[in-house]
Parts: C-alpha cells; sequence; structure tokens
C-alpha cells in the first residue's frame, strides 16, 4: 500500500522529552494499541459498525453505478442537498478528484457540477438556486436521520424550484438516501415516488462517505467508485493486521494517543500539502470532533474527552498560520498530508532575469517547490520542539484517496478505543438540534421551546 506514516517527528530524540514520546513508550503501549484492535474488530464483526464493511458491499457499489450509468448525460448539475457526514464527504471526494472548487475543468453531462446545499444561510441557498438549471439537475436528498432541519428545509425550498419549472416531473429529478425503512424522508420517498438508496443503520453520517451518501454523488460525478472501493478494501485488511509496521491506522492512532495524552497536545493540525486534499481535511476535522469529543467514558465517568482538529492548508498557511505555530503555545501536535507525485508537476521555465529570487527557482518545478516547503516547514516546527508526523500518499487518484479516507476512519475508531468512550454516538449535538425544534414549533419539542425561554430570561437580567 503506497500510503505511509512517518512518526519519527513525534519522538522525543527529535522534539525534546517534555513534547515527543519515545520508542520504548510506543513498545510498553503496542498491547494497549492490539487490545483496542482487538475490541474494535469484535465489535465490527458482531455486525454494530458498518463502515469496515462498505469497501466489500459489490452489491450496493453495483446499484449506484448502474443508476449512475442510467442517468448519464440528462443532467448537467448534481445538487446534494445534506449536511455533516451526508455533505462533507461528498465534498472530499469531487475536490480529490477534480480539484478544488474554482478551478475545476468544464462542466458537461458528462462531467456535471457538483453543488452541495449544506447550509440554510438564505442568500447562498438563493445564489445557489439562481445558478443551476431545475431541468438539467437532479437532486440527492440526504439524510441519515431523515429529518434534520436544514436538510428538510432545504429540501421544501428545492422540490418547489424543481416543481414551478417541471411540474410534476420533479419526482424524477429527486433521489433520496436515507435509512431504509425508517424516518420521515424515506416516508416521503416512498409517497412520492422518488428513487431510494439506502445507508446501512450500522453507519454514521461521518463514517459514511463509502456508503451512498459519498459513492452516489460521486459516481454521478464521473468517479470511479469501484477504484475507491478497491483502496478502501485494501486498507481495511491492513487495519485488521496485528503487526503495527504494517497497520499505519493503528501506528497512527497509537502514536497521536500518547502524544495527545501524555505530552498534552489538545489540538492537532492537519495540515495537507495538497489543494486536491483540502476538502478531506474538512471531513477529517468532523469526523476527528464529533467521534472523539466526548463527556463520558464507556464506564460512564465524567472525562470531557477531545482533540480540537484545525485544518490548515500547505504552503497557504505558512503565510497565516506558522508563525502562531512555531512561537506559540506548544499545545498542538501536526499531522501533515503529504504527496509523492502530482499529476503536473508545474515546470517553471528559465528565463534568465539575473536577479536571484528569480533565477534560484527558473527551471525547477512547482512539484519540488511545495515538497521543499513541507518539508522544511516539519523540520523548522522540529528545531521548535514541536511533534510532527506525517501521512503520505504516493498520489491523489481514486485508489489512493479510498485508502486514505478508510485510514482514517480506521484510526478514528482505534483512538476511540484507546480513550475507552463511544466514537459513535453525538449526544453532545442533540440539546441544540432540540432547542432549534422548539424554536421553529415543532409538535413535541416545547420543554425546550420552555427551556430555551427561561435561558433567555437568564440572559435579560
Ligand atoms: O456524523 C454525524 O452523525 C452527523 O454529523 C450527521 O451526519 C449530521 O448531523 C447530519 O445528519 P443526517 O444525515 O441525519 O441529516
Amino acid at each position: 500500500m503506497a500510503i505511509q506514516f512517518d512518526e519519527k517527528n513525534l519522538l522525543a530524540d527529535m522534539v525534546g522529552r517534555n513534547h515527543g514520546i519515545t520508542r520504548a513508550e510506543i513498545e510498553r503501549s503496542t498491547p494497549k494499541a492490539l487490545k483496542a484492535l482487538k475490541s474494535f474488530r469484535k465489535l465490527s464483526d458482531a455486525g454494530l459498525y458498518g463502515f469496515p464493511h462498505l469497501p466489500f458491499q459489490t452489491a450496493a457499489i453495483g446499484a449506484i453505478r448502474r443508476f449512475a450509468a442510467e442517468v448519464r448525460g440528462g443532467f448537467d448539475t448534481v445538487c446534494v442537498v445534506g449536511i455533516g457526514g451526508s455533505a462533507l464527504g461528498a465534498w472530499a471526494l469531487d475536490c480529490g478528484m477534480r480539484g478544488p472548487h474554482p478551478v475545476q475543468g468544464a462542466f458537461t453531462p458528462e462531467h456535471p457540477r457538483l453543488v452541495i446545499l449544506d447550509n440554510v444561510d438564505p442568500d447562498f441557498t438563493h445564489a445557489a438556486l439562481a445558478s443551476m438549471d431545475p431541468r438539467r439537475t437532479l437532486v440527492l436528498v440526504v439524510a441519515k436521520s431523515g429529518g434534520t432541519a436544514e436538510t428538510v428545509a432545504t429540501y421544501l425550498l428545492v422540490r418547489d424550484w424543481l416543481e414551478q419549472a417541471l411540474g410534476a416531473a420533479a419526482a424524477a429529478h429527486i433521489v433520496a438516501v436515507t435509512t431504509e425503512g425508517k424516518g420521515d424522508l424515506f416516508a416521503l420517498a416512498q409517497s412520492q415516488g422518488y428513487r431510494t438508496f439506502g445507508i446501512p443503520e450500522n453507519v454514521g453520517g461521518r463514517f459514511s462517505v463509502l456508503s451512498p451518501v459519498g459513492l452516489l454523488p460521486a459516481a454521478l460525478i464521473g468517479i470511479d467508485i469501484g477504484k475507491l472501493a478497491r483502496g478502501a478494501a485494501e486498507m481495511t485488511h491492513l487495519a485488521w493486521q496485528p503487526d503495527l509496521a504494517a497497520n499505519v491506522a493503528l501506528r497512527a492512532a497509537l502514536c497521536h494517543w500518547l502524544v495527545w495524552t501524555r505530552k498534552a497536545k489538545p489540538i492537532q493540525v492537519a495540515f495537507p500539502y495538497s489543494n486536491r486534499l483540502w476538502g478531506a481535511a474538512f471531513w477529517f476535522r468532523q469526523l476527528w470532533a464529533e467521534s472523539l469529543g466526548k463527556a463520558r467514558n464507556r464506564q460512564g465517568d465524567v472525562v470531557h474527552t477531545g482533540q480540537t482538529p484545525v485544518a490548515a492548508l500547505g504552503t497557504t498557511d505558512q503565510h497565516s498560520q506558522v508563525q502562531l505555530y512555531i512561537e506559540g503555545p506548544n499545545d498542538k501536535v501536526f499531522t501533515f498530508w503529504a504527496v509523492n507525485r502530482f499529476a503536473s508537476p508545474g515546470k517553471l521555465p528559465k528565463p534568465r532575469l539575473g536577479l536571484p529570487a528569480f533565477d534560484a527557482l527558473a527551471g525547477q518545478s512547482l512539484a519540488k517547490l511545495i515538497d521543499a516547503e513541507r518539508r522544511a516547514t516539519a523540520a523548522a516546527l522540529t528545531e521548535y520542539g514541536h511533534p510532527n508526523c506525517t501521512v503520505t500518499l504516493d498520489r491523489v487518484d481514486e485508489h489512493h484517496l479510498g485508502a486514505f479516507l478508510q485510514m482514517m476512519e480506521f484510526q478514528t475508531a482505534f483512538m476511540g478505543e484507546l480513550l475507552d468512550i463511544n466514537a459513535f454516538d453525538q449526544e453532545g449535538v442533540e440539546l441544540g438540534k432540540k432547542f432549534t425544534f422548539g424554536l421553529m414549533g415543532r409538535k413535541g419539542f416545547e420543554p425546550y421551546r420552555d427551556q430555551f425561554a427561561a435561558y433567555e430570561k437568564k440572559r435579560a437580567v
């Protein structure tokens, strides 16, 4: 597998004893990591958690591919209506395979545009609708629960927009991706005759990129989802190996756990040196934050654990964040995401300008420069005693992207085991959602409307 994890700059030999871990510590903790692997494997085999199985679900992948082939050419825009785990995977895949949005190639029915409506900002939604042609747009409404307020509200607007242009034919432009047989979106899809793709019950939103949540939009915009799945399957085989040298996800989880908990690093900076991995950085931010930020451990003890993920882009954020990273508090661990081979090296011309700043770079390449800048930043952080590590993808293609996303999901799941927390729930976001429903007058949420009113009263004093 051409994905490597390099932990050298996490070691005390490189960053000093106060901020670095030792090989001996890694060895002493290896049994704990293997226990985490075993316990997660047991939960996965029992069917409690489904993401490890997704790359092997060939029937579901085949159904998505057939549908994409069936509708290809009929649409020039795919519009995802969803939020959080129901949107970020699609963005990570689109950005990874087709480049960041402002510089994607021309859109055609063979190469449709992807518009993700993942916020209820009315101006954003209005502008997005104005930019699409309802006759040429396929809308995917994605919600595992089937009732997320933002998704439901945006769907109502989008449906109206489609119906005004297409009348009864609007239904053929809507696909629902939701839990099979459950929830209001599924009921609606049944009653309206929408095409439906099911999200397995045991796959949570932030772990759903390789389910229809991510694979359906990916296939519709022309990404080879078979290759994505094969890369993820390869990583899954590795992630079950009880050998830390081969199992990069487990080794990364163990090293991060040691640095975070023993060297007091409450912040992790995910630092891709590739614009194509920028979407994945935002996807990872949700995965790490929502999975590992927990009030209680599995025994019910109050732990308030969590590591704040920050996304930074190399080299851009060297000119924005690195001053803080180098001279500010030593409370962060950095994970560089490196790419060995870029699709286009960006060879620089060689004019003789007689000016040192220009002549030094002439004839070289952007690929060499971005690599030098990453290695230089890692060296500078290390010299200042800041622990950092590097995940390297040989290149950003479907195979490596599938493997990388699956590695991050395994790493997160293993970290949950090491911390002895449930990485798959998200109780913390419930109260805010309930207050919103209370404020919007949803039936059954009157107690939350009243609790909110009491809070407002307290604020007014
Ligand atoms: O990871 C999660 O579970 C969440 O971020 C969900 O994806 C998000 O809240 C959206 O939920 P739903 O898909 O039910 O609309």
